[in-house]
């Protein structure tokens, strides 16, 4: 690390705070020692309000049905050799269930964009989980939809909302999505979803086809401005059934770089180690979790439709039932020195 790296790592654990200019000459200039020094000094602020626990939410993949084409992603809607699911409410209500028996207050509802998920729909899913566990936080990721529907899922009693924002440049978000899809409505929606007072989530894939450092700093000032609740990022995977198959994937060094600085732009940020992560490296969430990250996803979704539930090749955890899962994963935390905390998990409050 030379003296002008250490002088811009230092800045940024000083004060959550650099340039775009000076994000870009950070990550170009990194090597081992700077990401050893970063993810130090993420550890240290977020023992500050969260000591060693991690948060573990429930992952229930509703349905694998989208309407969008998002060039990445492996349940684009022209992959033809996928084979479509979609779970009833009933095993969408029952899954959260089991999860609040294995001691999960967080359940995330996740999918594709199903027309069938119809406000009224979601909204009695929403309704039918707190009418049955009112001290569970109810998080859902069901992509873009209009403010009044957004509206209508908040008042049904959603806590949550995860939108990856996915790359805060339009010129790139063009290249990874198709032109019926617009980088102002993803804005837009991740604009009303604060407003109307969900803890949101955003965030961006590492290395997805086109990105450029600049990008990348891009990313990290949209965090600053932003200010998520919470920030998913992991690498991009290629798939096989999309136009992105032959692209090289995103490297698990960078992605967990990122994790730290993360961090020490917002302390309290909840930010997981994602699946992706553990995809890319047998311990990548352990890397995850060591350079900052503080929540973990493990899979609620039935086991016979894990499998299809595949955004990008090699997923893991898809044979595990969910007890199973939890166990892997509160074994592998001990094994770092964190532990599993099954509380709601909400973002820190000032003291
Ligand atoms: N590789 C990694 N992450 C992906 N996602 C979608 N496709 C891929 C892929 N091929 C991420 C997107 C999306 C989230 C649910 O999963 O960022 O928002
Ligand atoms: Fe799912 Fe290990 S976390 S099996």
């Amino acid at each position: 690390m030379n003296d002008a790296i250490k002088a811009l790592a230092d800045r940024l654990i000083a004060t959550g705070h650099l340039s775009k200019e000076e994000y870009c000459a950070l990550i170009d200039g990194r090597d081992a020692e700077t990401a050893e020094y970063l993810a130090k000094a993420a550890v240290a602020v977020r023992q500050r309000y969260y000591g060693t626990k991690v948060f573990v939410r429930g992952l229930v993949e509703i349905s694998n049905i989208c309407k969008n084409d998002c060039t990445y992603c492996g349940i684009r809607r022209s992959n033809r050799n996928c084979e479509r699911y979609r779970l009833t409410a009933e095993e969408i209500v029952d899954c959260a269930v089991e999860g609040y028996r294995l001691g999960m207050r967080t359940v995330v509802l996740q999918g594709g964009e199903d027309r069938h998920f119809t406000d009224d729909v979601v909204c009695g899913i929403v309704r039918s989980i707190k009418g049955k566990h009112p001290d569970m936080a109810v998080t859902l990721s069901l992509g873009e939809r209009s403010r009044e529907s957004y509206r209508a899922l908040r008042e049904a009693g959603a806590d949550r909302y995860l939108l990856r924002h996915e790359t805060a440049s339009e010129e790139h978000y063009g290249k990874l999505h198709p032109p019926e899809m617009s980088y102002q409505n993803r804005m837009r929606c991740l604009r009303d979803l604060k407003e109307l007072g969900y803890q949101t989530g955003c965030g961006f894939m590492v290395g997805s086809p086109y990105q450029t450092t600049e990008n990348l700093a891009g990313d990290l000032a949209f965090v600053e401005a932003f200010q998520p609740e919470m920030c998913g990022i992991g690498p991009f995977i290629p798939h096989h059934e999309t136009p992105f198959a032959n692209e090289p994937a995103g490297s698990v060094e960078l992605t967990c770089f990122l994790l730290s600085i993360i961090r020490l732009i917002s302390p309290k940020v909840l930010l997981p180690a994602t699946t992706a992560l553990g995809t890319m490296h047998p311990q990548g969430r352990e890397l995850g979790i060591l350079a900052g990250a503080n929540v973990l996803m493990p899979n609620l979704s039935p086991v016979g439709v894990r499998k299809q539930y595949e955004l990008y090749d090699n997923k893991i955890c898809t044979g595990e039932e969910s007890a199973q899962c939890i166990a892997c994963l509160a074994a592998r935390v001990a094994a770092i020195g964190y532990e599993i905390v099954t509380d709601r998990g909400d973002f820190a409050k000032d003291e």
